[in-house]
């Protein structure tokens, strides 16, 4: 069987070893992959968000099975175009993709449905969402409606800090055409849980519960980034609280798209906040998340392929999910700059025996060496019985890769390990 996978980050990474897992795949393709990448897949120069090309590269290649990984292609309709030529796929069609392609979208779901969520207000018009900024309660929190790769909520302090987003958002257009709309919402407190889910739009299994630690530097200081470390589980997700998130969010959520003509079916992601007032939903993404996925599918003991083809032909209730009763921690290493500016092009040294815990986002092959090339580079995950151990041990995997320039966080997994103790 040949399987293709769309994008080239950790994450892909991730999926890929574990569908390389499974016996009948003779051969999978990563479009484009990367140059770690290159180690368990054939990868191709076809850019995640041309649609034409992947389409045509699966059809000519025959492909078994396509995985559309990343955000953008899906709300391109990746899946739609790759289904169209009679290719089964894992992701959600472009109308259930929206998800988390347009914030309003899902905002306003959530409201139809009674999805708890942070109370908002949208904007098409400038003047008045400055207006509503006279009197909202501060801090607020403004956001994009559209992709922004990651990057399009702002948490304003003060007054003032909101404006200027708005300005930024509707004026200077720093996001483009995604900041035509933008939503400025209540801002919550609270520990914050990643819950993936397998969903075929009938059934949703929820993955094991994770922690991303999305500042640049530590003690949760620094710019935002896409991510610099994972653990999963999360020890803030209790029995109770999942249990209370299912009934009052995860099929609520499925319904509601039902219910709308936009079955979802992959992988949806809640971006959960435990509010004083019971969790709540911060985001939705309609794919699996970067770098949670290295912590979650390390931990998955069921076959990642069977599972995903369930998905496709709707019949997830038949199959076992099942995951490892351990602990995993991903600490992520980035360029030196990032998420800013830093500089490319120095080799990486990963030792034989260390290459099975390494997911790789940003290196290519330069003269048969593999260098950094983007500004997380890598991500380096132990599976331990204990939480302590799972960290001890993917810092000490750290200690043995080098490149130039290289810089990640000392404390990932250290505030899970304070939540475990104040249990
Ligand atoms: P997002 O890009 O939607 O994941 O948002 C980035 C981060 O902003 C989230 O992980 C939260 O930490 C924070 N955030 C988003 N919305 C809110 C909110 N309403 N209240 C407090 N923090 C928020
Ligand atoms: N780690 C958050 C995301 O994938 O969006």
């Amino acid at each position: 069987m040949e399987v293709l996978v769309v994008g080239g980050g950790g994450r892909e990474h991730a999926i890929i070893k574990k569908i390389k897992e499974n016996k009948e795949v003779s051969k999978i393709y990563a479009l484009p992959g990367n140059g770690g990448i290159a180690a368990d897949a054939e990868c191709v120069a076809i850019g995640a968000k041309d649609i034409d090309a992947i389409v045509e590269f699966a059809v000519e290649h025959k492909v078994d099975y396509a995985v559309v990984a990343p955000d953008d292609p899906l709300v391109l309709g990746a899946v739609d175009a790759l289904e169209a030529k009679g290719i089964p796929c894992f992701g959600p069609r472009a109308n259930a993709a929206i998800i988390e392609g347009s914030k309003v979208f899902s905002k306003d779901l959530m409201k139809k449905y009674g999805i708890p969520t942070a109370e908002y207000e949208v904007f098409s018009d400038m003047e008045a969402a400055l207006k509503y900024l006279e009197t909202a309660p501060i801090p607020t929190v403004i956001k994009a409606d559209g992709l922004a790769l990651g990057k399009g909520v702002i948490i304003a302090e003060t007054r003032e800090a909101a404006m200027e987003a708005v300005h930024s958002m509707m004026e200077d257009k720093v996001f483009g055409k995604s900041g035509d709309n933008i939503v400025i919402e209540e801002f919550l407190t609270g520990p914050e849980v990643s819950v993936l889910s397998f969903t075929d739009g009938k059934t949703v299994v929820p993955m094991i519960s994770s922690m991303d630690h999305k500042r640049a530097h530590d003690n949760d200081t620094g710019l935002n980034t896409g991510g610099m470390g994972t653990v999963a589980p999360n020890p803030y997700y209790t029995e109770e609280i999942a249990k209370e998130c299912m009934e009052k969010i995860f099929l609520p959520t499925i319904n509601a798209m039902n219910a709308e003509g936009r079955t979802f079916k992959g992988c949806l992601y809640f971006g959960l906040m435990l509010t004083p007032k019971g969790p709540k939903v911060i985001e939705y993404n309609c794919r699996f998340g970067d770098p949670e996925t290295q912590v979650v599918l390390p931990l998955l003991e069921s076959d990642l392929l069977t599972v995903m083809q369930a998905v496709t032909e709707e019949r997830l209730s038949e199959v076992e999910v099942k995951f490892a009763d351990k602990n995993a921690c991903c600490v992520i290493m980035a360029s030196e700059g990032y998420p800013e500016h830093y500089e490319k092009g120095f080799e990486i040294t990963i030792p034989e025996e260390v290459a099975n815990n390494v997911y790789v986002a940003g290196a290519a092959i330069k003269e048969g060496k593999l260098v950094t090339s983007g500004g997380r580079v890598l991500g380096v995950t132990a599976v331990e019985e204990t939480l302590p151990e799972a960290i001890k041990a993917s810092y000490g995997l750290v200690e043995k890769i080098h490149f130039d320039n290289a810089f990640y966080r000392h404390d990932i997994g250290a505030r899970a390990l304070a939540a475990k103790e104040e249990k």
